[in-house]
């Protein structure tokens, strides 16, 4: 009945309480709030959405619904860094091992797929035998020892998020800003599940992004960056394009095949950017004595003489996964059917469609369309051409993975669709537009 109220009222315009909206919070994470009431709710808020109190109450709420975790008696400092989502985004899995390699502890705690994003936990997973279920003390332990830890939302972290995360990703309420500005900023917010000296937020626009529009897209990163404030926890934010898949690579096992690459000092299009300028803010924010500028330094470096690598490798063996999968990545590429989808005619790139990618990534297997449903880690789609390269007829735009040829078939003039090729070339588009503080 109260929970009926709490909808109703909110419906109505009339403010939530703090205590309200903790106690729903609450009732949801045991169990006593069905699914469905709390889908209504959300559904309520991504229209209604929520003024800074409530904003601020609901991300406590999220704090206070699971265990508390510090890293502070790590012998380092630690920093995050947390993307709002977009096709293609492996950055977490490159700048997660480049920062450590650095010299600053990464603890991350990282979700699974939303939408038509793909998500880390989901990526990670491609790698045999990798525990994504730290507890809290492992993951300090790690973060202390190693310098690098990732893992999913266990039940005991931040549980509060996870939950309605897990709704949010079947039930359309993924794009509302106060949803994600409580989900993301609660992971990371200081003393809780991850108590770090900074953070950096990639605050992502653009078709391929939750948030499609830039201006839309800013207003978020101010309302985390707020958060942020209210919470005494320095954040800086990236605004960053996904006019176009980011790199090549869209599906799980494929993207940290990709991520490898990288890692290894190939320069990729885009993603190796983005990380580099992403690892070098959390460096520079999270250890005073290191300006930005050396950071990039530190970080190319980092990335060519193969500890980026290394340190990837000794997480993924320290958490149990297989490392013959880092040291021979082609072996992440396991779908068994591929398909070539080849140019109809000459020119250049001049768009590509990212959400529809995604979305098609999605229905060959690598992504979920109902709640729970296992993922194929081999399916998605490899771009072979991006916005500016040039193409000619017969030449191959991007190449399907997946289990099942038909359905690989059935899409092939759907991700061919998804290029726009033009006679003059276009520019290439920057894939970082602002930083804000
Ligand atoms: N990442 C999150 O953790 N939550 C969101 O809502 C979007 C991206």
């Amino acid at each position: 009945e109260r929970v009926i109220r709490l909808l109703t009222d909110k419906r109505a315009g009339r403010p939530m309480s703090g205590p309200d909206i903790e106690g729903l919070v609450k009732d949801f994470t045991a169990g006593s709030v069905p699914d469905y009431q709390m889908a209504s709710w959300l559904a309520t808020v991504a229209c209604a959405g929520l003024s800074a109190e409530e904003l601020t109450a609901l991300t406590a709420a999220y704090v206070d619904s699971g265990e508390r975790l510090s890293l502070s008696s790590s012998r380092r400092p630690v920093a995050d860094k947390h993307s709002t989502g977009g096709v293609g985004d492996k950055t977490t899995l490159v700048v997660a091992p480049v920062v450590a390699a650095c010299g600053i502890g990464v603890g991350k705690v990282t979700g699974r797929g939303l939408g038509f994003m793909g998500g880390t936990v989901d990526k990670l997973e491609s790698i045999p035998g990798l525990d994504l279920e730290l507890s809290g003390s492992a993951l300090s332990a790690q973060v202390a020892d190693l310098g690098l830890a990732v893992t999913g939302q266990s039940p005991s972290l931040v549980p509060g998020d996870r939950m309605t995360y897990a709704l949010r990703d079947v039930t359309g309420t993924v794009d509302s800003i106060p949803l994600i500005a409580a989900s993301i900023m609660s992971k990371n917010t200081k003393g809780i599940a991850v108590r770090c000296n900074s953070i950096v937020l990639d605050v992502k626009y653009g078709d391929g992004a939750v948030l499609p529009d830039r201006a839309v897209a800013t207003e978020l990163a101010r309302t985390m960056l707020e958060l942020g404030r209210s919470f005494d926890l320095p954040t800086t934010a990236v605004i960053s394009s996904m006019e176009q898949p980011l790199g090549y690579a869209v599906g799980n096992g494929l993207e940290v095949r990709e991520a490898i690459i990288a890692l290894s000092g190939t320069y990729v299009e885009d993603l190796t950017e983005l990380a580099i300028t992403i690892s070098a803010l959390m460096i520079s924010t999270a250890d005073s004595a290191v300006d930005h500028d050396r950071a990039r330094d530190r970080v190319r470096e980092v990335l060519s003489d193969g500890s980026a690598l290394r340190m990837f490798r000794a997480f993924v063996a320290r958490q149990g996964g297989d490392v013959g999968f880092v040291d021979d990545p082609s072996r992440l590429e396991t779908a068994p059917h591929r398909l070539v989808v080849t140019a109809t005619e000459a020119g250049h790139v001049a768009r590509i469609a990212a959400r529809r990618i995604g979305e098609a990534a999605l229905r060959v297997g690598a992504g979920r369309l109902v709640y729970g449903a296992p993922i194929d880690h081999g399916a998605g789609i490899v771009l072979s051409r991006r916005i500016g390269d040039s193409v000619a007829e017969g030449e191959p735009l991007a190449t399907l993975h997946g289990s099942d040829y038909d359905q690989l078939e059935s899409l092939a003039d759907v991700v061919r669709g998804c290029f726009d090729i033009s006679e003059r070339p276009p520019g290439r588009p920057d894939v970082i537009v602002d930083v804000l503080r």
